[in-house]
């Protein structure tokens, strides 16, 4: 990971959300650190967006289960999936990966050992769970988005409060 002690409006700190589809996960994940980030007036500090390993719905809205399960919650995803590029490893300085395989397909796909060091597990920040990836909620029902939700949640504020104590 590059320094980030360097948070300044002149160098944002950019991070990356990662999961296959760019649909459920990572859309949620980017929104609710978007969230975080405004309720905190920190936008001129932080860069963020999401991506998935699998291009396959590319240009389309998130999931309309994950958008109405996270408009409840006041967050409004607008995010158009894209998939990940090798750009991606010199652009963001935190790439974050939803479960076991986005990680090994992003290792993959890093162009150097340095841009390895900047891929993440979500699950790492989850402090009041022993949960070691977030599930896909694809084919769950309700329950399975908010449980999502409730992890990247955890995870996100966790991540906030890590970089912004380092500013
Ligand atoms: P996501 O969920 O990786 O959280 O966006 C999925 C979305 C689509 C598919 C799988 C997972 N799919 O197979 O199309």
């Amino acid at each position: 990971m590059n320094n980030h002690s360097e948070l300044d409006s002149n160098n944002k700190y950019k991070i990356l959300f990662v999961c296959l589809g760019n649909i459920c996960r990572s859309p949620a994940a980017h929104g609710i650190f978007c969230h975080i980030v405004k309720e905190n007036g920190m936008q001129e500090l932080f860069s963020v967006d999401s991506a998935g390993t699998y291009g396959g719905h590319q240009g389309e809205l998130p999931d309309r289960r994950m958008r109405r399960a996270a408009s409840a919650r006041g967050y409004e995803l607008t995010h158009r999936s894209r998939p990940v590029s090798s750009m991606d490893f010199l652009d963001f300085d935190l790439i974050i990966a939803m479960d076991d395989q986005n990680y090994e397909d992003l290792m993959h796909l890093a162009p150097s050992v340095e841009a390895s060091h900047k891929i993440k597990r979500m699950a790492s920040y989850l402090t009041t769970r022993d949960i070691t990836y977030i599930p896909d909620p694809y084919y769950m029902g309700t329950e399975g988005f908010n449980l999502v939700l409730d992890l990247l949640e955890e995870g996100c504020r966790n991540i906030f409060s890590m970089l912004s104590r380092k500013a």
